[in-house]
């Protein structure tokens, strides 16, 4: 088992090169079963997750190749069309293999992917927008088996704009005969880079980024080459991370313009940002003034970013409030928080946060992927050492954090309990 040991780390000051997304890199790969012909992704970063689904990939018959941040795949001789049970169970985003195999054989039997510790995550919007199309879907025994003899364009519509049913959804169009409508759909940036890297395969997918999607289905698609956007959730967690320990930053590789709700409350909260192409400026030294924010479907404040500002709203001067309305449960890390001296109270989908003078240093762990990464922050402006433990929850969303953090200053390191 291996731990995060963090002093506290005052100043940070230099250069990030931020990695490429996790939430645009997993859909794309899944997008990659649509067609025989070989697709090479660059800009990936070795995360956990990325090697969970490739191994799921390769055992249904892919052949994959990976050499540093570029992975290319073969999907021509897929011998399965049901995915491993347990390694679907233990990552959300392998869900979107359904959307793919459906749309590619006709047929899918996949695990349901299940609750975890940010709330129940049902699969409804993604099984109901199937059956539009065509498909048959029966659940039983932790297993949904999905078939359809076609699918067919239809209208659908999402009652939530949720990011993996509206990848599913898109999965399953584009090889569908007739024009797929998808309203209130996600219009997360790594959707987008979705749409992209699909038409780039000769597909036709038209408003992403809007909250109306229209897909005309094609008869085949066929490989390319695609670079996956920059991974916005790792950027703002540095940016949160030298927020809390002070100092001046630079991040590169960067797209300001898919943190535009962060960049607006980290000014608000009295930091100076400076948006360039693809960089990113940021100084910020004293504590940060407490704000209120509500995490919504983007461009909302995203929910992947809730756990990171809380822990440093811990040290800000004032209240701040927190509403997380998109998950149910996702406030895990509060009480991990209040164990460094945090004042939070969570009530409901709320939490207040009186923010305190000092936090001090103790042993603490992570409860999920961005939970980990909020201790992390805390950590640093924490005084003493601080313990995290748990830590495969942050390998799964970030690459060697620790090593980033600490090219910058951070005292930080990673030690296993053999050490
Ligand atoms: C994706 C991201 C995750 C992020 C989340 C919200 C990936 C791999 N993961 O997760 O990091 O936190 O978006 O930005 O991209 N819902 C339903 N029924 C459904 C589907 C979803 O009720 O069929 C609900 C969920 O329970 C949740 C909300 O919709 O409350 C948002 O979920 P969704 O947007 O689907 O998140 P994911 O795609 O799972």
């Amino acid at each position: 088992m291996e731990k995060f040991i963090v002093e506290q780390s005052h100043a940070l000051k230099g250069t990030v090169r931020v990695g490429g997304s996790k939430n645009a890199a997993l859909p794309i790969m899944a997008a990659c079963l649509l067609t025989k012909e070989e697709c090479v992704l660059e800009g990936i970063s070795h995360l956990s997750d990325v090697d969970t689904m490739l191994s799921l990939m390769e055992e249904l018959g892919c052949r994959t190749c990976c050499e540093g941040e570029r992975i290319s795949v073969c999907c021509a001789d897929i011998c399965s069309t049901q995915p491993d049970y347990n390694k679907v169970k233990q990552i959300r985003a392998s869900f979107l293999l359904a959307g793919a195999l459906l749309a590619r054989f006709g047929t899918v039997s996949i695990a349901m992917p299940g609750g975890c510790s940010i709330g129940v995550r049902p699969i409804d919007l993604h099984l109901k927008g199937f059956e539009k199309l065509g498909a048959l879907c029966e659940t039983g025994h932790g297993t949904v088996n999905i078939s359809a003899e076609k699918l067919t364009g239809c209208e659908i519509y999402l009652d939530f704009p949720s990011v993996g049913a509206t990848e599913n959804l898109i999965l399953a169009s584009v090889l569908a005969d007739g024009v797929t409508y998808i309203r209130n759909c996600a219009t997360e940036p790594e959707i987008s880079d979705m749409a992209v890297f699909l038409n780039r395969m000769g597909a036709r997918i038209e408003g992403a980024g809007s909250d109306m999607l229209r897909i005309t289905g094609v008869k085949r698609l066929h490989g390319c080459t695609h670079r996956i956007i920059p991974d916005r959730i790792e950027a703002g967690t540095i940016m949160l991370a030298a927020a809390a320990a002070g100092g001046k930053i630079r991040l590169e590789n960067v797209r300001c313009d898919h943190l535009t709700a962060l960049i607006h409350k980290m000014r608000e909260m009295g930091a100076s940002v400076t948006e360039g192409e693809n960089y990113l400026l940021m100084e910020k030294r004293g504590r940060v003034n407490n704000t209120a924010i509500k995490t919504m479907p983007y461009p909302g404040f995203p929910t992947d970013m809730q756990a990171q500002l809380m822990a440093l709203m811990t040290i800000g001067k004032g209240t701040g409030i927190i509403n997380e309305t998109v998950f149910e449960n996702r406030f895990m890390h509060a009480a991990e928080l209040n164990r460094m001296g945090a004042d939070i109270k969570v009530e409901g989908r709320c939490a207040i946060v009186r923010g305190v003078r000092r936090l001090t240093g103790t042993s603490v762990k992570a409860t999920d992927l961005r939970a980990g990464a909020a201790l992390i922050i805390s950590a640093l402006a924490a005084e003493g050492k601080t313990e995290i433990g748990e830590i495969e929850y942050v390998d799964r969303g970030y690459y060697h954090l620790e090593d980033k953090l600490a090219g910058i200053g951070a005292r930080i390191e990673r030690r296993s309990d053999e050490d």
